[in-house]
Formats: structure tokens, sequence, C-alpha cells
């Protein structure tokens, strides 16, 4: 239901529930399932006013919901959860996080798009230096934009923590490191995927995935709401693990949150001062900003931009640089 009351605008998030009806917690307005007003308690009566409602769909452990033309509401655009270890037999994930962004949500997903931040703004990441520079691989993946970024590099403190260092290995091995777009609301971002491939070192077993899931809803033209989780699929039952993993996950989506909102808080000013510098490794944002103005063109709603959704910056810049 959308959440300001009719009648003064108050959250009727702040109201409660009076069964299955919300009741405004200013007014007591109260309102059915499907958004009729059902009580004004300063009346005694009730109101032919409708309050809009959204379809929504629930797959735990996430509610998704479609704001758009509620016709068009297709739950098979819904991510694939086999594809990214929710939900699944073999996998574990981690509750999920919740983070509000004082920046629009643009700029949180050019920060998954372009990971070589990881290595100025989570120095915790061991081997984030090795991802700065490499080489870009840009393909469609089924319903993703993905970018991988190979690496080849040694076993590192991060593979230490993740894996254990029962499994440790001399030498160097190929690194991947892959960000899937599924669209505007989620991206999967992957912890380097080490991998066996001729000419470098055999990589033992017990080397598995971890995903970091990224929920990625507007909530005004400048603010997100920003969804969190992560998956794995290699020592499941080990709870120290889940434990260190959670910690530094939190860690590192609230460095990217303190980052985001410095940006938002200039972003109107710099704008209109100089042009964004844009670089190679802005690729896959740039693309990517393309893919989400085909959508909001497709849906006819080009001129959100700027006002609500996602409120971009622009589509896509000029041409990428060196
Ligand atoms: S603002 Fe909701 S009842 Fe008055
Ligand atoms: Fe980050």
């Amino acid at each position: 239901m959308y959440g300001l009351c009719p009648h003064r605008y108050f959250p009727l998030a702040q109201g409660k529930l009076v069964g299955d009806n919300i009741q405004c917690g200013y007014h007591g307005f109260t309102f059915a399932p499907k958004g009729k007003c059902v009580l004004i308690p300063s009346q005694g009566t009730g109101s032919g006013f409708v309050q809009p409602v959204y379809r929504v769909v629930e797959k735990a452990p996430l509610i998704w919901i479609w704001m758009g033309d509620q016709a068009l509401a297709d739950p098979d655009q819904i991510v694939d959860y086999s594809e990214i270890g929710l939900s699944q037999a073999g996998w574990r994930n981690s509750d999920p996080l919740y983070f509000h962004l004082n920046g629009r949500s643009q700029l949180l997903v050019d920060n998954l798009m372009d990971l070589t931040h990881l290595a100025f703004i989570h120095p915790q990441i061991d081997g984030g230096a090795a991802i700065v520079n490499t080489k870009y691989i840009y393909e469609q993946k089924g319903a993703t934009f993905r970018v991988t970024r190979p690496m080849d590099m040694p076993w590192t403190g991060f593979h230490d923590f993740l894996y254990g260092p029962a499994v440790r290995f001399e030498g160097i091995s190929r690194v991947e490191s892959v960000t899937d777009f599924y669209g505007p609301e989620f991206i999967r971002t992957g912890s380097p995927v080490t991998i066996a491939i001729e000419g470098y070192d055999a990589v033992p077993d017990g080397i598995g995935l971890v995903y970091f899931l990224h929920g990625i809803t507007p909530e005004t033209a400048t603010t997100t709401h920003y969804f969190g989780l992560s998956t794995r699929n290699f020592r499941l039952t080990d709870n120290g693990l889940s434990q260190a993993l959670l910690e530094i996950d939190i860690l590192t989506r609230e460095q990217d949150v303190v980052a985001i909102n410095l940006v938002e808080r200039r972003l109107q000013d710099a704008v209109a001062r100089q042009q964004e510098l844009l670089v190679k490794s802005d690729t896959a944002a740039v693309r990517v900003r393309g893919i989400i103005q085909g959508m909001l063109d497709k849906e006819n709603l080009s001129n959100l931009s700027g006002e609500q959704g996602c409120g971009s910056i622009k589509a896509s810049g000029p041409e990428v640089g060196d």
C-alpha cells in the first residue's frame, strides 16, 4: 500500500494493524487490504477513497514489490533463487541486512558495477588491490549483464578466512570476480572464485562460492532502501564463519553507504559544475545505465529520471576513455 496517509500524509508504517486493516497512527483513518478507506473515526463512516496498492510476491526471505503498471507485474521476472544460492539445498544464507541510503539508487548500482573501489574503500578485503587493474569481460549471460574480472594471484588472507588454512595451496591460481546485474533492483557480486585452468596450480576441493546479494529499492529520488544477504555453499555448519562473514559483510556495506551518502550530498553541485570523468572501469556502469534507461523508455517513464525512480545522472555517458 502506498505509504503516506491521504489525510495529513502521516507515514502509514507508523500506524498499526487492526485485523487485516491498516490504521493510520495520526487520526485513525483505516484502510482495508485493497486500499479502501473503511473508517474515519471522527465521522464514524468510511469513504469512497482508495489508497493505491501494489502487487507483492513473498519469496522467503525477501518480499518483491512491483510499483509500475500493475497489469504488467510478472512474478517470472523475479531473480531465479537457484542462481544466487538463496533458499537452496546445499547453500546457507545470512539473515537479510538492511541499510538506509541517503543517496539515489543509481549510485549504489554504479558502486557495484565498478569494484575497483575495493582497494580504497574496503581495506579489510585482502587481495582487493589485485582487482584495481584487471581485464574485464562483459557479456549478456541469461537474465544478467555480467562483468568478469580474471586475475592471476596467489592465495590471500581473504582465502584463508573463507576457506580455512586446510585447503590453502602455494602458487598462483586464476581468480575470477564476477558481478551480475539482474536489473536496477538486484545485483549479485561474487567473492573471488578460484578456478582451475590449465597452466595454473590445481585448485583443491573445499573451495566454494560466496555471493553477496544486493536488493536495491528506491525510496525517493535521492534515498534508497538497501537490502543485503550473503549465500555460500561450503562450510555450511561453521557458525564461526557465518558470524565472521556477517561482520565483514556489515562493515563492507556500511563503508559503501558512507561513500554514497557523501557523493549524494554534493552531487547536484558537482554535476552542474563539471562533467563526470568516465574511465575504462566505468564501462559496466555506463552500459547498465543504458539498460536501465531502455527499461524506463519501454515503460514510458523516462520523465522519471532525476525526479522520481532511479534519478539518473545520465543514462549513458560520453565515450569511455582511458
Ligand atoms: S494523517 Fe492519517 S489519519 Fe490523519
Ligand atoms: Fe563496496
